[in-house]
């Protein structure tokens, strides 16, 4: 068991940070910072456990989908694909990087609260396999453009179980105040479902559910997955219908810190598992088959990032600042929800920790900071500095706020680096300009 948040962390003879077995000090002096490592055996090694888990629990036809809201570009659909999971989307954006790199969209489900006519137009014409429809403005869409392009479109509709799995407001969305999906509470979910199975240019597979992220309770996705089922009864016992797939959407969490559990996914799928068997034996529904939307618990602890300390500012009985060469616009998370990472001075790992300081980035703007009030070894210009487990929602998210470009991101196969996308440049960051 490594002695960091992330298991593929060590320390070398020379007292540095090492990731997946390679000096991130090294990394840092080939790649240069902000740099975003990844430990693509780490993410092989989670898929893994989402579909064995899976299958086992649910049966063959079971699969998991890399939400990869948590992490787009090119290589990681192709990790995807190898590994047999499929994907979700919530943009033309994601299909695209999909299609590009050979990962086959019908094994993509679409996302969005508001997907617009080119998105669905470019989504059907692509070939992705399922929308999740959020609302009755989205179906009818769906219904003309699919008409027109002359296919039935097969489609899961955003149900809102009403849960609130006691996390962060910001990523809590199985609430029936959510702005994603349709309320069981309020009538609005049959509403929908009575009129998709009544629209000709649609086939309903059946139904989708998320209710937050970062999770680290069972019971929510239990009462969750439980509430469908009835759910699912209950639409049987009005209409006839039976659905035959349900998506559980995302959501497990993460070890950010040393203060968070392990979460054992695998022990969570069998539980949630049986449950549903019960649950569905109980109503007299046949189990669907079921999908589930793992981003975050896929990509996260497989990346950290890599900076370069700039300068140290001490401001004597105030508070002391360490500066790197990035900050929100890498990784806006710590201005946008205050998450927490465990950080290191990757050169100084051995070195006595005792300088409380908080990690400011490089941005014009007071909110710019990755951590506050932490402790560390004192640090000077030059030293490379490392925010472990940024894997999910990093580089996703990251902007081009004050024109920097967004870091690289190298990723790590058995023991070697290799750049899986390259930094961005200052020509880069004026090539759309006119
Ligand atoms: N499925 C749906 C429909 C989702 O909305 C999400 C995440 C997922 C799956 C994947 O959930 P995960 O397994 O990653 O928890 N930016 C925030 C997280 C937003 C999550 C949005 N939806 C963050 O940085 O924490």
């Amino acid at each position: 068991m490594s002695e960091f948040v992330m298991e593929s962390c060590k320390v070398n003879e020379d007292g540095h940070l090492t990731v997946a077995g390679v000096d991130t000090v090294s990394l840092a002096k080939e790649y240069g910072t902000p740099l975003m490592v990844m430990d693509e055996n780490k993410i092989r090694q989670v898929c893994r456990i989402y579909k064995k888990a899976m299958i086992e629990n649910f049966g063959e036809n079971a699969l998991p989908l890399f939400a990869s809201k948590a992490l787009s570009f090119k290589g990681i659909y192709r990790i995807m694909a190898e590994e047999g999971l499929g994907s979700d989307a919530v943009s033309s954006g994601e299909i695209y990087t999909a299609k590009e790199a050979g990962f086959d969209v019908s094994r993509m489900v679409f996302h969005g609260n508001n997907k617009t006519d080119e998105d669905i137009r470019f989504a059907m014409e692509s070939g992705v396999g399922r929308f999740v429809v959020d609302n009755i403005e989205e179906l009818e869409a769906i219904n003309r453009i699919a008409g027109q392009i002359g296919i039935k479109q097969k489609i899961q509709i955003r149900i809102t179980p009403g849960i609130d799995p006691h996390t962060h407001k910001a990523i809590s969305t199985g609430k029936i105040d959510s702005k994603f999906g349709n309320a069981i509470a309020t009538g609005q979910a049959e509403e929908i479902t009575l009129k998709a199975l009544d629209t000709p240019n649609v086939e309903l597979t059946g139904f989708h559910c998320h209710i937050g992220s970062q999770i680290f309770e069972t019971e929510p996705f239990i009462s969750a997955a439980e509430i469908m089922i009835e759910y699912i009864a209950d639409i049987k016992k009005k209409t006839g219908f039976s659905a035959f797939e349900l998506n559980l959407g995302g959501g497990f969490g993460v070890r950010y810190v040393k203060e968070h559990p392990y979460f054992d996914y695998s022990a969570a799928i069998k539980t949630i598992a049986d449950k549903m068997k019960n649950s569905a034996k109980q109503h007299g529904v046949k189990m669907p088959v079921i999908m589930m939307e793992p981003g975050r618990s896929i990509v996260a602890s497989a990346g950290l990032t890599l900076y370069t300390v700039g300068s140290v500012k001490q401001i004597p009985d105030f508070k002391n600042y360490i500066s790197v060469d990035g900050g929100m616009a890498d990784n806006p998370r710590y201005a946008l929800y205050q998450s927490q990472y465990e950080i290191k001075i990757a050169n100084k790992i051995n070195a006595k920790s005792d300088f409380v300081c908080s990690i400011a980035g490089r941005c014009c703007e007071s909110g710019d900071l990755l951590a506050e009030n932490i402790t560390l070894p004192k640090a000077e210009r030059g030293d490379i500095l490392a925010v472990l487990v940024t894997g999910a929602y990093n580089y996703s998210m990251a902007s081009n706020y004050n024109r920097l470009g967004r870091p690289a991101i190298v990723m790590i196969k058995d023991g070697k680096p290799y750049i899986a996308v390259r930094r961005e440049t200052l020509k880069d960051l004026v090539a759309y300009d006119m």
